[in-house]
């Protein structure tokens, strides 16, 4: 099997290229450098050239706050990137695995979102995620829209650098506490992926690591399992405040990946243990 993987350059779609390396298929990874996927012309010929069995669509315009003031290019490389490798992929028949996110949801309430439930996204970024969601439903009539939450991957900056990176010169942090959701790790992820790409079982999911948690709550986990003394105060939302809003409910359930047959991934706290693990051989 052969695979297109956008965001190679990424958190996620490094690692999903190092799976399927693993597996034995023929992974083609690309940042933008490779392919500008804004560039209609690019993506079409790349594609077409390429001709691979399977997109995985992993490239995101991913700054969340900065997108409140950068609309045009957010949209350009999550709206109009993903109509132009969605229509690439329905012409040479390949399949399309598109990557969404929890913030397609609004964050109300404290019941975990099913698949189901109706997005209404509260910042500018989650809009333009939700639009990429309804373009890849409305151009194919096959697809795999997976949504994942709270990333951390070897390759790229994330929470865990960061945390890891303040408790170098403070002993102190103040960390949101009122915002739950699911660390998750693009090691999991990434064989989950590729597990569901070699099936036929089409169509909207959720996928994160098992478990829920606040960023505060993580934040104390990194510290614990590092073993570093920091004090982690929880603060409020409020108290914290960011350019864009962000959905305090990331809750998803990931009952459908059972009931399809999937494996569901281990627990949030087993990852990051794994993770900081492989972070502290990697500085090694
Ligand atoms: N990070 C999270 O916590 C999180 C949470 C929920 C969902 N997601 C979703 O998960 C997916 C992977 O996220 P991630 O954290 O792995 O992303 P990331 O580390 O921020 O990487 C983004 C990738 O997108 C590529 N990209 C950006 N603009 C591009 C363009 N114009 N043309 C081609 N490639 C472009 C980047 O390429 P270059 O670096 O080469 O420019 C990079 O490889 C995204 O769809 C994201 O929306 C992420």
């Amino acid at each position: 099997m052969k695979i297109l993987v956008t965001g190679y350059t990424g958190q996620l779609g490094f690692d999903v290229v190092r799976e399927g390396l693993d597996r034995g298929f023929a992974m083609v990874g690309v940042g933008s450098k490779d392919l500008n996927i804004t560039d209609e012309c690019s993506v079409y010929q790349y594609v077409k050239e390429i001709n691979p069995d399977a997109i995985i669509h992993c490239a995101a315009y991913t700054a969340v706050d900065k997108a409140e003031d950068d609309k045009e290019n957010c949209w350009n490389v999550n709206v109009d990137g993903t109509r132009y490798l969605a229509n690439a992929a329905k012409e040479i028949k390949a399949k399309f695995m598109h990557i969404s996110t929890d913030y397609v949801f609004d964050g109300l309430g404290e019941a975990p979102f099913v698949e189901t439930d109706k997005p209404n996204p509260v910042g500018y970024y989650g809009r333009t995620k939700y639009e990429a969601e309804k373009i890849v439903q409305s151009l194919l009539s096959e697809y795999f829209i997976v949504r994942i939450s709270w990333v951390f991957g070897l390759n790229g900056n994330n929470f865990i650098k960061t945390m890891l990176r303040l408790a170098e010169t403070r002993d102190e942090l103040n960390v949101v506490g009122d915002q739950i959701g699911s660390p998750t790790n693009t090691v999991d992820l990434s064989r989950l992926l590729l597990d569901m790409i070699q099936t036929d079982k089409y169509g909207i999911y959720h996928a994160t690591n098992e478990g829920f948690c606040s960023w505060a709550e993580f934040a104390q986990e990194i510290f614990h399992l590092a073993e570093i003394t920091v004090t982690v105060n929880s603060i409020t939302t409020e108290e914290y405040p960011t350019r864009a809003v962000r959905p305090k409910n990331s809750r998803m359930s990931k009952q459908k990946l059972i009931d399809k047959g999937f494996c569901p991934l281990p627990s949030w706290q087993d990852s990051l243990g794994r993770y900081l693990n492989a972070i502290i051989h990697e500085v090694k």
